[in-house]
């Protein structure tokens, strides 16, 4: 008989088939979720690889944009540097150099003051240009070479930034105190020409509370190069200046020396000639036109001869005829060399009178250069404070009545007035006093 539940039992053996197949796809199902739970891990790993790389994308990203920023801010930089040295260099005079340099200074770090030291002929540091309202004061101020963070910088060579001065030993109140400038951080650079410190640009409190920084330095480092060179060229083209004034101080010297009675005329012209410059109010460069044209206004006087030059008596009419060709004479000297070129109006034209009976060509009023009208004035002042062969020297009270007489004349009423304001001054002294 059949057992019920015998193996052989046709469920059974199905059941049992049916709980190996289960058996089976359980042990399937558990290596699926073995491999799915590895394959889970190895995308959480390649995730974080990912947003590895991502930071990595990102940090990358974000230093292109900073270099892309430095660069444009350096190309900023350099294009302002650029202009400011075109301007530095547009003056061959020593003094706007300076203050080119220092409103350049200025412009390129953000500062509200700077100043220019520069290493003197005995080794102490002057400072010759400051901005802002303590300029006048502060000129006076030197140090030695190690005193103060300037001297640091000068005797060191080495660029400094002071973030705070009243923490820094260093810092030299005294100058603060002079200058009533409160100080609250500084760069300051050498100024370097040939290895040779000549020099410390200093600009001082950063606009706004922070400080200056390494890209400040940096800017600052840059211009001074540029200044040191444009100072040197600014220092020689004023020695060269020199050397040439004198030269033509000492011609007009020995010009003068010809005759005992001209002696030091044409210094003391000049020196009448630019205190009339001044009450009108002219510029620095006209001013410097003036001196050398007053100190050449007799120049032509060299062509005329001894005879009549140094006659003791009054003038024939053929000699004074004679005499009066020196303008032209000077003219025609003068304009063979073409640095004097600027000279040659109050040369030709110091004997043309307002009213154009003057010579030697007659003109009229503005019509003669106004270098010309104020050198006649000048000229004629010393002429009658002056002795001469044959007269004595007019008190200078008697000699302005009698130029009184030729205003509008002989003088340009306007000029004749700036010399009389300088007279009064005490700025015109004639001979003798
Ligand atoms: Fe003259």
């Amino acid at each position: 008989m059949h057992s019920e539940f015998g193996a052989d039992d046709p469920d059974i053996a199905m059941m049992l088939r049916l709980q190996r197949k289960l058996e089976e796809l359980e042990r399937r199902l558990n290596k699926r979720e073995a491999e799915i739970s590895q394959l889970k891990r190895r995308l959480n790993e390649r995730e974080e690889q990912l947003q590895m790389l991502q930071r990595e994308v990102e940090t990358l990203e974000n230093q292109c944009l900073t270099l892309v920023e430095e660069s444009k801010r350096q190309i900023k930089q350099l294009q302002l540097l650029l202009s400011l040295t075109a301007g530095i260099n547009s003056s061959l005079e020593l003094r706007s150099v300076l203050s080119n340099i220092l409103s350049a200074a200025e412009e390129i770090t953000g500062a509200e003051a700077s100043s220019i030291l520069l290493v003197s002929d005995t080794g102490e540091l002057v400072f010759e240009v400051v901005t802002g309202e303590s300029g006048g004061v502060l000129k006076r101020v030197s140090l030695r070479l190690g005193e103060g963070i300037a001297g640091y910088v000068a005797e060191t060579g080495k660029p400094i930034i002071v973030d705070d001065v009243t923490k820094d030993k260093r810092h030299k109140r005294g100058v603060d105190e002079v200058t009533g400038f409160k100080t609250r951080n500084l760069l300051a650079v050498p100024l370097r020409l040939n290895d040779k410190v000549i020099g410390v640009i200093e600009v001082v409190n950063k606009r706004g509370e922070e400080s200056f920084d390494e890209a400040d330095l940096k800017d600052l480092m840059l211009l001074a190069e540029l200044s040191a060179i444009a100072i040197d060229k600014a220092r020689k083209h004023e020695a060269l200046q020199e050397l040439f004034i004198s030269s033509i101080r000492a011609l007009a010297a020995a010009l003068d020396a010809r005759d005992p009675y001209t002696h030091g005329h044409s210094e003391r012209v000049t020196q009448f000639t630019l205190a009339i410059a001044e009450e009108l109010g002219m510029d620095e460069e006209s001013k410097k036109r003036l001196e050398l044209s007053a100190l050449l206004h007799d120049i032509g006087k060299v062509g005329v001869e001894d005879a009549v030059l140094k006659k003791p008596g009054k003038l024939t009419e053929e000699e004074y005829e004679l005499m009066k060709t020196h303008p032209e004479k000077g003219y025609h000297i003068l304009r063979l060399v073409r640095q004097l070129e600027p000279h040659l109006p109050g040369v030709r034209y110091h004997h043309e009178h307002f009213d154009g009976s003057g010579y030697p060509l007659g003109l009229k009023g503005d019509e003669i250069p106004l270098d010309a009208r104020i050198i006649a004035v000048a000229d004629v002042f010393d002429a009658l404070t002056s002795n001469r062969p044959y007269r004595d020297a007019y008190k200078p009270e008697d000699a302005i009545k009698m130029m009184h007489s030729e205003v509008g004349k002989h003088f340009d009423p306007k000029v004749f007035d700036a010399f009389m304001r300088a007279y009064e001054k005490g700025k015109i002294k004639p001979h003798g006093s």
